[in-house]
């Protein structure tokens, strides 16, 4: 399936988000085997460097991008962008889970009402396809395990759920082809480390270049399926391409199916300092309420359907990131 992506010829894409963390290594892949690439992004998470990286990897190929900037809240923009585009895959949205908490109006108005908006343009543009990417936050919904009624719910979840249940919902109706992809715990170059939310490895980062303890939650032994994030812009190309006779609407898990604690994280990125001095002993602080114990990607369905298969080892795609990090702060 991979041959495909190298022998695909030339379409064009609309990828929302495209100056995210996600979104700008979706843009860099297709761009990388001549795709025409449209880009939607109002900058709020985002950033004009991501996309610079991107220009600067690709070379000549850039030529096949242009950026839209514009608001996935504005039905306008979502109709224009998505005119003669063959696949979208959609990455834009209010992305932090403890944010969405202190922000669940604004929460819904991106990740809902702008979710149906770029959805319903997808579909008065007979797009071929439309990828969207969910979150493994989404399972708290499904689980019968009434051990687990702690689990975190938050309007983040809710909006990812809703985001599945509508895409469903207008295949079925309007025959558009739609595909969730639920990632799992993403990390690689381009992480943002800025944001007050900052998720596990970049605020390890943070905490580093501020010459404090990295800070690990509970007792460190919770395990997470922390994928790479170019396997992740994979699985959204994989996903618009493939060619089983598929239902209208499916959803599948995306990592690397096998967790890892979060102390074996830790050692992991610790072997990529010079000197123990620059990565310190993690500081343990009260885990926080809510919090899953383990969570883990069932991969299978994705490589059977899609051919996907993670190609990055937790060791080098934390060498990768480090690196990144290191020499862009
Ligand atoms: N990073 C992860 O671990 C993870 C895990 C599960 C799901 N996801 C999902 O993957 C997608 C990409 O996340 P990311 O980690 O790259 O985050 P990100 O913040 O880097 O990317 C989101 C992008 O969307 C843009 N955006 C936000 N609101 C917008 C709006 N109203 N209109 C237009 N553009 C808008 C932002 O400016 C940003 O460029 C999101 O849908 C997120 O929920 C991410």
């Amino acid at each position: 399936m991979g041959s495909q992506i190298n022998k695909l010829s030339k379409k064009t894409w609309l990828v929302t988000g495209a100056a995210g963390f996600i979104g700008s290594h979706i843009v860099e892949q297709l761009l990388r085997v001549g795709q025409k690439v449209v880009g939607l992004d109002n900058f709020s998470s985002g950033n004009e460097k991501n996309l610079e990286n991107v220009k600067q990897n690709v070379g000549f190929h850039y030529s096949n991008f242009s950026l839209v900037k514009g608001d996935i809240r504005s039905k306008e923009i979502c109709d224009k962008v998505t005119e003669s585009v063959d696949f979208v895959l959609h990455q834009a949205a209010y992305v932090s889970v403890q944010g969405s908490i202190d922000n669940p109006e604004l929460t819904h108005e991106v990740n809902v009402n702008g979710f149906q908006n770029i959805l319903h343009a997808a579909k008065k543009n007979n797009v071929k396809r439309f990828i969207f990417a969910s979150s493994s936050a989404v399972k708290v919904f499904e689980s019968n395990d009434d051990s687990l009624v702690s689990r975190q719910t938050s309007p983040y979840a809710l909006s990812k759920y809703m985001n599945e249940k509508m895409a469903e919902t207008y295949s079925s109706t309007y025959n558009i082809k739609t595909i969730g992809l639920r990632y799992f715990n993403v990390y690689g170059p381009r992480q943002s480390l800025e944001s007050e939310y900052s998720a596990v490895i970049p605020s390890w980062y943070k905490k580093i270049l501020n010459r404090e303890s990295p800070q690990v939650f509970g007792d460190g032994l919770s395990t997470r399926d922390f994928c790479f994030v170019a396997d992740i812009a994979r699985a959204n190309i994989l996903a618009a391409l493939c060619d089983l006779h598929m239902d209208m609407h499916k959803v599948y898990e995306i990592a690397t199916g096998e967790s890892k604690t979060i102390l074996q994280l830790y050692d992991f990125y610790r072997n990529n300092f010079p000197s123990s001095s620059l990565a310190p002993r993690p500081e343990f602080v009260a885990k926080r309420e809510g919090e899953i114990r383990h969570s883990v990607a069932n991969i299978d369905p994705a490589k059977k359907d899609l051919g996907y298969l993670p190609k990055y080892r937790i060791e080098d795609g934390l060498s990768a990131t480090v690196k990144w990090f290191s020499e862009n702060y």
